[in-house]
Formats: structure tokens, C-alpha cells, sequence
């Protein structure tokens, strides 16, 4: 197991690019619009791991009151894991918060779950299986 990625909440992928890409010369690796959560995504490679930059394409979304309430940030850490749906049932049985109860699609044709901050010290998991 290992992150697969830091999900950072912005305002604007553009800007928040210039970081990774003008300064630290990092490609992005990946984009996809998920109308689903509401959100334009921007991966970039970083090491074994990426960045996952998050910006609303509407204000009344998940993230977009994530960027009301909180700004801009880190928004959930993201752990690799061979099965989500057993990672899933195994958090379910102790006790964990679920925000999905069933596993479902994400960025890149990867299966993907969260668990709800409130049982993880305030942190938004992100379980991420890799269907390679
Ligand atoms: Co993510």
C-alpha cells in the first residue's frame, strides 16, 4: 500500500498548475472532468505518487463548499489498495463512517470509496483500487 495521490482543493487548475509544472518542472499526467462529483481534475506525477488538484465546475458540490467553508487545501488523502470493496466492508465492521457505501468509478478507471472525516481525525480517506 502506499498514497496514491493528495486530492488539493482549488479554485483555479491553472493557477494552481504553476507550482508543479512552471517551478518544479512536474508533468500532469492525467485530466478528467467527473461530472458526477463536479469537479475538473489536473494529476500530476510526483515520485511513485501524485498530486491531485480539484477544481468545482459548479459552487453547490461537494468541493465547491469545501472551497466555501474551508478555501483552498487539502481536501483527502488517497491509499492504494488491491480491494476496495474489501477495505470497505472491513471499515464498515469497525465502525468506520462510510461516505460510499459501495465501491464506485473515479479518476482514470480506478475504483474509488471515501470515509468519512468525522471517523478519521478529520482527514477525507480515499480508497483507491487500480484496475490495470
Ligand atoms: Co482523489
Amino acid at each position: 500500500m502506499k498514497i496514491d495521490h493528495l486530492g488539493i482543493a482549488v479554485r483555479s487548475l491553472a493557477e494552481a498548475e504553476r507550482l508543479y509544472t512552471e517551478v518544479l518542472g512536474l508533468p500532469v499526467t492525467h485530466r478528467e472532468v467527473l461530472e458526477r462529483d463536479a469537479v475538473s481534475t489536473a494529476f500530476i506525477s510526483l515520485g511513485d505518487t501524485h498530486i491531485e488538484l480539484l477544481e468545482p465546475t459548479r459552487e453547490d458540490s461537494p468541493v465547491g463548499r469545501f472551497l466555501s467553508q474551508r478555501g483552498e487545501g487539502v481536501h483527502h488523502v488517497a491509499i492504494e489498495v488491491q480491494d476496495v470493496a474489501a477495505i470497505l466492508a472491513r471499515s464498515r465492521a469497525a465502525g468506520f463512517r462510510l461516505v460510499d457505501e459501495a465501491p464506485r468509478s473515479g479518476a482514470g478507471g480506478t475504483r474509488v470509496a471515501f470515509l468519512h472525516p468525522r471517523s478519521t481525525q478529520g482527514v477525507l480517506i480515499e480508497f483507491v483500487e487500480r484496475t490495470r
